[in-house]
């Protein structure tokens, strides 16, 4: 089958290099901008693609909504199988794409959009429909693991490792969505998605690593702990659970051997257990990889089914104790169950709480332009 990439940067290069050596697949048209179609594979009109009968399928790899929806809609209408890397489209009209693929009978799959090369989204699919999916989660965004990695191991500040992570390529000049917890946060709605038909569209908690220094780091790893960022999901009652935020670990919780950029997703099964799936989350050969994995399954794999619902994510049943750091002045509204502090900050362990409950507390302190730095304690 021709498969049709659009955008050739650094997933669409390494998505038509795999394609060349693929088993009945081979690259066709590559979508470039007008002006840049200095090769004859490739060429700027969605239209021309849409309407070319010798592609059987399109793999979207250019990212943003506008135009990827349109051309993806496009695509579909015209009767083609749509694989996509872009998880800021599938969480925005991924519903309404499957349910356009189903009525042209095509195929609407997007493995790379989470976990990059692990096979997450792809074994949750499949896993979902036998068993009985309990929870989900856990380190999905390669930028903020390397640099939490990085101040742990080599006792560098906030701002230095994020200009490593940039300078490696792993962070984008605008590192926003990586540390703010969003890109993690798009890819466990997706997975909730696959996992329970239920897409969580608000309600969540989210916290990234904006917050933390050397200082917050030096603390932990006297007490032995490690830092990383998580994404939970769940069901909860007729909707689901979703939020992101730091979470400190013991040294013997597996979390702790995800180092550099690395990703490691889990599910937990009602019969399979616990499931843990580790690999690189992003780059140009591991997202393709996944981009071709779902090229070779289509027909008999859905991920977004028929059924699959927009929801309200409700984290109130969440409860944890939180290692907390903020400013003297701010600390009484906080329950320590011990902490100890100097003239400018508080720190400490704070009684179990509710995770909106202790996200309202954050945000509440920094509209005051207080300081603080909180995370979850794995029990
Ligand atoms: N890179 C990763 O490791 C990774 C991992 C997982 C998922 N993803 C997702 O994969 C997608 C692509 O990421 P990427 O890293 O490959 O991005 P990228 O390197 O910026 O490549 C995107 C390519 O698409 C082209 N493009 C954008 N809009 C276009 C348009 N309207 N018409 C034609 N071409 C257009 C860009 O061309 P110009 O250069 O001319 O703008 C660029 O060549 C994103 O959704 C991203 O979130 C990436």
């Amino acid at each position: 089958m021709k498969v049709a990439i659009l955008g050739y940067g650094t997933v669409g290069v390494g998505v038509y290099e795999m394609l060349e050596k693929c088993a009945g697949l081979e690259p066709g048209p590559v979508l470039v901008r007008a002006g840049k179609e200095d090769k004859p594979f490739k060429v700027s009109s969605m239209e021309a693609i849409a309407a070319d009968p010798s592609v059987g399928a399109v793999a979207e790899v250019m990212g943003g909504i506008e135009p990827a929806n349109s051309y993806v809609t496009m695509a579909l209408k015209a009767g083609k199988h749509v694989v996509t890397s872009n998880k800021a489209l599938v969480a925005a009209h991924g519903i309404e794409l499957a349910e356009l693929a189903r009525e042209n009978g095509v195929s609407f799959l997007f493995s790379a959009a989470c976990g990059g090369g692990v096979p997450f989204l792809h074994n949750l699919a499949i896993a979902a429909q036998s068993d009985n999916i309990l929870s989900l989660g856990g380190i999905l965004n390669g930028t903020t693991n390397f640099m939490l990695d990085a101040m742990q191991s080599d006792a560098k500040d906030y701002g230095d490792v994020l200009r490593e992570a940039q300078a490696l390529g792993y962070a984008e000049a605008d590192p926003t969505a990586d540390v703010s917890g969003l890109d993690a946060l798009r890819k466990i709605m997706l997975a909730c998605a696959v996992a329970y038909d239920k897409l969580p569209v608000d309600g969540f908690s989210r916290e990234g690593i904006e917050s933390i220094t050397a200082a917050d780091v030096a603390d932990f790893q006297l007490k032995g702990l490690t830092c990383r960022l998580i994404t939970s999901g769940g069901p909860a009652g007729e909707t689901v659970y979703a939020y992101v935020e730091p979470v400190l670990f013991p040294a013997n919780a597996p979390e702790c051997s995800v180092v550099k950029n690395f990703n490691m997703a889990k599910y937990n099964g009602e019969n399979a257990g616990a499931i843990v799936l580790m690999g690189q989350g992003a780059g140009r050969y591991p997202t393709a990889s996944a981009v071709v994995r779902d090229l070779c399954g289509l027909g008999s794999l859905e991920m977004f089914r028929p059924d699959c619902v927009k929801v309200s994510a409700d984290n109130s049943a969440c409860v944890h104790p939180y290692y907390v750091r903020v400013d003297v002045d701010k600390a009484p509204r906080f329950s320590f169950k011990e902490c100890r502090g100097d003239e400018e900050c508080v720190r400490g362990i704070i009684e179990p709480i509710a995770v909106p409950a202790m996200h309202a507390l954050a945000d509440s302190v920094r509209k005051e332009g207080g300081s603080i730095f909180f995370a979850a304690m794995e029990a």
